[in-house]
């Protein structure tokens, strides 16, 4: 979603806060705008891409060593060019970029119009900023003051970022809800909503924390305070990020690079996790919590979007491995339904980016009912991270594609460790098939590099479908969360509608959609509960469906009933989501790009989901 740059020091900021948009575009975005200071505040702004701002500004002298700009998300307003950020002050001496949402900002844009305001735009930022200098010139305080009041008195979440022509040493920064990350170079400082624009300048970068506001001035020492104006003392990480993970590498698209990468993310997920000699399996950050795990009555997992499918592969697994009643809950409905939550339940968020605004609220439900909370999550530093007690990495790298690809099966290789973990201790696992799934696990890299052969036949299957209207998507068991992802990723990127289900479920709805034309995948490798499948597959294919099966290699069963078969290798069964997910990532991909679709920033679609 939204994404933040700024930049103060002694380099030219303009193309360092262009370049720093263009490395957020992943995140989901349709207008754009660069403020720069230069004896007065000039911003420029407008709808679409950061290429089309490049445009828009042209020859236009950007002349400064200070500046922010922001691709916005639109929430409240129209994607326009008045709607876009920053915006200017009734004054124009302040300007403002805003990640989030104010929430009470019709309320204050009331008394604010009352009190002479002219509001250009319909958003809930330009409110804030108003309100910002209404409280800076009424109580005749300083800027940092006025901005600290005016926090105050918000409500919603907010990542800011003020710009201030009276002040042209100066930007001041805050945040709650929505992440916010200052890179400390020598004599220049960075801003960001993510990592990703900071990391080829300088390693050293501080996140804020909730209701901290930071005073970031040229040549001065970093400071913070929160809100409620306690003085703070930074705190500054190593970033672990390289710049070869943020650029294509040769790939046309970062998707298709990312699927490709899946046997080097799944390995670093497991690895130093698994050692298939000795039968050692662990997850060292949550080493602290495992018997609470154990002794838990219940694991709750909590997830949006393809996390939300890794965590529904988990359920299956753990409960079937270490028996322990586990619920798999989306975070948005979680965290409103007023769920009954014990102090013995441990709940778990996955969340790849750390920061989706409703998983983060349902692990603050979660933790004031007392639960233990852990994370899995990719990014690291990430607020998930940070707001959990304990959790585990995926380290599956920087995943810019949209549509979660290598995430997905690092969340999966996690959470099937967990679940072997726990079996172990417990002892509800033998001692046969934990070592027969492990040897399996420490394969499967392997086993995915030989998936991706089936690229080409998927690009040929993706030429035959690529103007389907619908797709259905098919599976039972492990399989069935698989026919889930399957689904969401075709209808993120191509624009297709797709509906995953569990096989059987099928004639109780779906199977009236079934005619010649419509395409069914089916997951139907020969494991678990095979000749069910079979079954359903026949009933697609009584009634004319068009089959697709992804099946297991040397299959000859499937293979007579079905148009088209992908085959993947044998492995265990609890491991086959960690292959069968692989060609349908790729079915997705090639139907896109032979759409024309934009695979990487699919419409209307946000990488991080920070507002609710
Ligand atoms: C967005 C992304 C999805 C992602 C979901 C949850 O919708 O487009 O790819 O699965 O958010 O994100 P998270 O970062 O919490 O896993």
């Amino acid at each position: 979603m939204c994404g933040i740059v700024g930049y103060i020091g002694y380099r030219e900021a303009y193309p360092i806060l262009i370049k720093g948009l263009h490395r957020l575009e992943y995140r989901g975005y349709d207008s754009a705008g660069v403020a720069i200071l230069n004896n007065k505040i000039h911003v420029y702004k407008c709808k679409g891409k950061v290429a089309e701002l490049e445009n828009h500004v042209g020859n236009k002298d950007v002349t400064s060593t200070i500046g922010m700009a922001h691709t916005r998300w639109a929430t409240h307003g129209e994607p326009n060019d008045i709607n876009a950020h920053p915006h200017y002050s009734q004054s124009r001496k302040l300007a403002i970029i805003h990640n989030g949402i104010i929430e009470n900002y019709l309320t204050l844009k009331e008394e604010l119009i009352k009190r002479g305001h002219k509001f250009k735009s319909n958003t809930d930022t330009e409110v804030l900023i108003h309100l910002i200098e209404d409280i800076q010139t009424n109580v005749n305080i300083n800027l940092i003051e006025a901005t600290r009041i005016a926090l105050n008195e918000v409500i919603g979440a907010y990542a800011i970022v003020i710009l201030s022509s009276d002040d042209p040493d100066m930007l001041i920064a805050a945040r709650k809800g929505s992440p916010l990350i200052i890179g400390v170079g020598k004599d220049e400082f960075f801003l960001a909503s993510d990592a990703t624009p900071i990391v080829e300048y300088t390693k050293n970068v501080v996140y804020l924390d909730d209701e901290e506001l930071a005073i970031i001035k040229r040549n001065e020492e970093l400071k913070i305070k929160t809100i409620k104006n306690k003085e703070k003392t930074p705190y500054i990480h190593k970033l672990k990020l390289s710049l070869n993970s943020l650029e294509k590498s040769g790939y046309d698209h970062f998707m298709l690079k990312e699927i490709f990468e899946q046997p080097r993310s799944i390995r670093d997920s497991f690895r130093g996790r698994l050692n298939a000699k000795t039968g050692d399996v662990r997850l060292g950050g949550i080493t602290e919590y495992e018997q609470k795990l154990i002794n838990a009555k219940r694991i709750i997992i909590i997830a949006c979007g393809t996390s939300w499918h890794a965590a529904m592969v988990g359920e299956y697994i753990i409960e079937n491995l270490a028996r322990i009643p586990v619920e798999v809950e989306y975070a948005s409905e979680f965290r409103y339904r007023n769920p009954v939550i014990y102090e013995d339940d441990v709940v778990i968020a996955i969340s790849q980016s750390g920061e989706t605004a409703d998983t983060l609220a349902a692990i603050e439900l979660a933790k004031s009912r007392g639960a233990t909370i852990l994370g899995i999550c990719n990014v690291i530093g990430s607020s998930i991270a940070r707001m959990t007690h304990a959790g585990s990495y995926t380290h599956a790298g920087p995943e810019i594609g949209v549509a979660s690809t290598k995430a997905f099966t690092a969340q999966v290789t996690i959470l099937i460790l967990l679940a072997l973990r726990l079996a172990k201790i417990k002892g509800t696992i033998s001692t046969s098939k934990f070592y027969q799934i492990i040897n399996e696990l420490e394969l499967i890299p392997d086993k995915v590099e030989e998936t991706l052969k089936v690229d080409e036949k998927v690009k040929a299957i993706a030429g035959k479908f690529k103007d389907a209207r619908n797709f259905l998507y098919l599976g039972r068991g492990y399989y069935f969360p698989v026919a889930l992802e399957g689904a969401l990723k075709l209808k993120e990127i191509s624009y297709i509608h797709a509906e995953g289900y569990p096989a059987a479920e099928m004639k109780h709805g779906p199977i009236a959609l079934i005619d010649h034309e419509m395409p069914v995948v089916f997951i139907a490798p020969n494991k678990g509960i095979y000749e069910k499948v079979i079954s359903n597959i026949q009933e697609v294919k009584a009634r004319k469906g068009i089959i697709i099966a992804i099946v297991t290699k040397g299959d000859t069963i499937v293979k007579q009933l079905a148009d088209y078969t992908i085959e993947i290798p044998e492995t265990e069964e609890m491991l086959i989501p960690l292959l069968a997910t692989i060609p349908l990532q790729l079915l997705s991909y090639h139907i896109a790009v032979m759409r024309g679709c934009n695979v990487d920033q699919p419409r209307n679609l946000a990488k991080s989901v920070t507002v609710e």
